[in-house]
């Protein structure tokens, strides 16, 4: 028996990072995965959970685009009939402060981190509405609780996240009556893509600079540390648990 067995996931973002173990573990837990994200990469990575005996499509998604996830919704009810599960995790991080950063950087990463999220929660609640219920994951950051290092100097990326913190809660208070679950997930360091996009090129490296934030060696976490939060949120082991600022950041933010 998986975790996961018979219900429908869409996840965002999942040609990389956090996603990709998202989509990986979803599979090997018995769902059936529509794998979004707007890189070609992304039909690779598909592949090789299928090829392990995963039962996952890869779509094309850009999130900040309201066509676009109207498109992915529609080929996962036509082919599944339904979704269960919604992981908002794609996003974008650019490293500029209130005043180092232009008009473009700002609605950029708001359109993607923020407005991504709405657009996903607006077209797929519908349907959790009609099937009785759901899960979903919004993916913020340790950014939306602290700032500074937490926020790897990004004014709108910090933005972005305590938006997605609060919109969680709203949607949590909104469609509770119809057995739709919408927690958020709060990572801190964590090794993937983005990261080595920004020039770290290992967890342990990684670990190096944020050593003495977390609590916990290697002062890094990986990308399934995230995955297994997802995992839990989208089953019914958190069957009771709604609004939830899930927090996996080595003990980061309890540090004061
Ligand atoms: N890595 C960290 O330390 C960290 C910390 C806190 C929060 N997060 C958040 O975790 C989530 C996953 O990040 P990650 O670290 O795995 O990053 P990643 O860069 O490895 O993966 C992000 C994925 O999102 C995709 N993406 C980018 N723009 C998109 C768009 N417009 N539409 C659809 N997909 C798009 C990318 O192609 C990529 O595959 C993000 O929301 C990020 O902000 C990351």
């Amino acid at each position: 028996m998986g975790r996961l067995d018979n219900k429908v996931v869409i996840i965002t973002g999942a040609a990389s990072g956090m996603g990709l173990a998202g989509a990986q573990l979803f599979a090997k837990e018995g769902a059936k995965v529509v794998a979004t994200d707007v890189v070609d990469v992304l039909e690779e990575r598909v592949q090789e959970i299928v090829n392990n005996g995963g039962d996952a499509i890869a779509l094309k998604l850009d999130v900040s685009k309201q066509e676009s996830w109207k498109e992915v919704v529609e080929k996962t009810i036509e082919k599944h009939g339904k979704v269960d599960v919604l992981v908002n995790n794609a996003g974008i991080h650019i490293a500029k402060g209130i005043l180092e950063a232009e008009l473009d950087d700002w609605n950029k990463v708001l359109a993607i981190n923020t407005t991504g999220v709405w657009l996903g929660m607006k077209e797929v609640i519908p349907h959790m509405q009609k099937n009785g219920g759901g899960s979903i994951v919004n993916t913020s950051s340790i950014a939306a609780i602290v700032g500074g290092f937490g926020d790897g100097n990004g004014a709108a990326y910090s933005a972005s996240k305590g938006a997605v913190r609060s919109l969680t809660k709203h949607a949590a208070q909104n469609f509770g009556e119809h057995n739709i679950r919408v927690n958020s997930v709060h990572p801190g360091a964590i090794y993937t893509g983005m990261v080595e996009a920004a020039g770290i090129h290992s967890q342990e490296e990684m670990g190096a600079i944020y050593e003495g934030r977390a609590a916990l060696k290697p002062y890094a976490g990986e990308a399934m540390d995230i995955a297994n939060a997802y995992l839990y949120l989208a089953s019914d082991e958190s069957k009771y648990v709604t609004g939830l600022e899930l927090v996996v950041d080595g003990g980061w933010v309890s540090r004061s």
